[in-house]
């Protein structure tokens, strides 16, 4: 169990930690490239740790330097046969990822994950993969463990099922080691750094509207990566600064994919003033964010933009009880799968608050917060590093709560308590 003291407000210049789904992509990009890359800033939390460890199970070697790694590989038609089940820990992007650059290897795999990652889905990146060909068994038809078996894969022209970045790279990275092309047309638009990393790999693979179509290559270049900050870790600041008064942030160095700041539309369009300064313009644009607290209107927010926020989502619901309107979310039915069912986990914790919130198979309403329930408070973190994440937040906003652990934040942002006391202003 924590509790945290009340604070004042946050004011200051704060640095997030690196990108993770953008870690998780160099580390699997540089391993299929054949010869030395190099990736700078990465993030190295348990999530990405996993992505590295099913890279060395191959054989690719991981040279420490002073701000990253030097990566070593034959290539991925060099990869070796697993010795032993690679553990993707809490990381569905490593399971989703290596499934897709594992499945043509001729190899034999067994992936599996800690007590959370074994109960979400995998049977959405094994049907697509199948349509190509590939042979890979489930738990009970969707469950980690999974077995994938050496099989004689063909390029396919695959219709997503569900809006998922994970499933998509899967298809891309299956597609990119088969002769001919491959097409994936998505629901809605996701996270595009696969595609725009890969190209920087020397992958041919062009976009149309919703459609990515990867031609196969026998291989990759090796390349220089540096990693911007995560967005999705920056969100937990931007929400800060609405639920503080007076809150002044400046977020530095984060990447502002524009697949990724959803949230700076949506709170832009609920009123608030947030300013971004682009640093660097390459195909990961990485910049400065500036937000003030402001009021935040409330409103509905569903369509095209849920995977743009998907993993802000929980940030965002808890701002309703912040905001001067409810704050409705729908079409975020996704959030069901993550590393909780993020839907139950938030309206559980908002119920515990003694604020009014509403669920429904897709998604929440939140209403402004009346009054605090006066008895004890306890949130739940369901094992979830956001859910921790926002629960950190809303214990140092009220005081006097209680959580029962936070240790998931290692998943994504271990220093998040360091980073949080460097602006804090405490209570006079
Ligand atoms: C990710 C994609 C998203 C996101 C996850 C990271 C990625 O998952 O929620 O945190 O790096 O590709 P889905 O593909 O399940 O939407």
């Amino acid at each position: 169990m924590v509790t945290f003291d009340r604070i004042e407000t946050l004011k200051g210049s704060v640095t997030v930690p690196p990108d993770k789904s953008i870690t998780h992509r160099a580390f699997i990009f540089s391993s299929m490239a054949e010869g030395r890359s190099v990736v700078l800033n990465p993030l190295m939390s348990r999530d990405t740790i996993a992505t590295m460890n099913a890279m060395k199970a191959v054989g690719v070697e991981f040279i420490k330097l002073d701000n990253g790694f030097e990566i070593v590989s034959k290539g991925y038609r060099g990869f070796n046969e697993p010795q032993d089940v690679i553990n993707c820990e809490n990381s569905g992007t490593t399971a989703r990822l290596i499934t897709g650059l594992f499945a043509p290897s001729g190899r034999y795999v067994v992936l599996t994950g800690d007590n959370s990652l074994r109960r979400r889905p995998m049977d959405r990146v094994k049907r697509p993969l199948q349509t190509m060909g590939a042979d890979i068994r489930l738990r009970s038809d969707r469950f980690l463990p999974m077995t994938v078996l050496p099989s004689k894969m063909h390029p396919a022209d695959i219709m997503a099922e569900v809006s998922s970045a994970q499933v998509k790279s899967a298809v891309i990275l299956s597609g990119l080691q088969l002769d001919g092309y491959t097409s994936y047309t998505e629901k809605e638009i996701t996270r595009n750094h696969t595609e725009t990393m890969l190209r920087d790999f020397g992958a041919d693979i062009m976009v149309e509207g919703k459609k990515i179509t990867v031609r196969g290559v026998k291989n990759l270049i090796p390349q220089k990566t540096t990693v911007p900050g995560d967005f999705s870790s920056a969100a937990f600041f931007i929400g800060a600064a609405i639920m503080f008064e007076g809150a002044e942030i400046k977020i530095r160095s984060v990447g502002l994919n524009p697949t990724r700041t959803g949230l700076l539309t949506v709170l832009r369009d609920m009123g608030v003033q947030i300013e971004t300064e682009l640093t660097s313009s390459s195909a990961e644009p990485m910049g400065d964010i500036y937000i003030k607290h402001g009021r935040l209107k409330g409103g509905k927010i569903c369509g095209e933009i849920i995977p743009n926020i998907i993993d802000e989502i929980p940030m965002l619901a808890v701002l309703g009880l912040f905001a001067e309107s409810p704050l409705e979310i729908r079409g975020a039915e996704e959030l069901r799968v993550k590393e909780s069912d993020r839907i139950k986990s938030v309206v559980e914790n908002i119920s515990a608050l003694g604020g009014e919130v509403e669920e429904y198979p897709d998604g929440l309403k939140v209403y402004p917060l009346k009054k605090l329930k006066d008895k004890e408070i306890l949130l739940k973190s369901f094992d979830d590093h956001r859910i921790a994440m926002v629960n950190i937040l809303l214990s140092k906003r009220f005081g006097n709560i209680s959580i029962d652990e936070i240790s998931a934040i290692d998943v994504s942002f271990p220093d998040f308590l360091e980073k949080l006391k460097d602006i804090e202003v405490v209570v006079a």
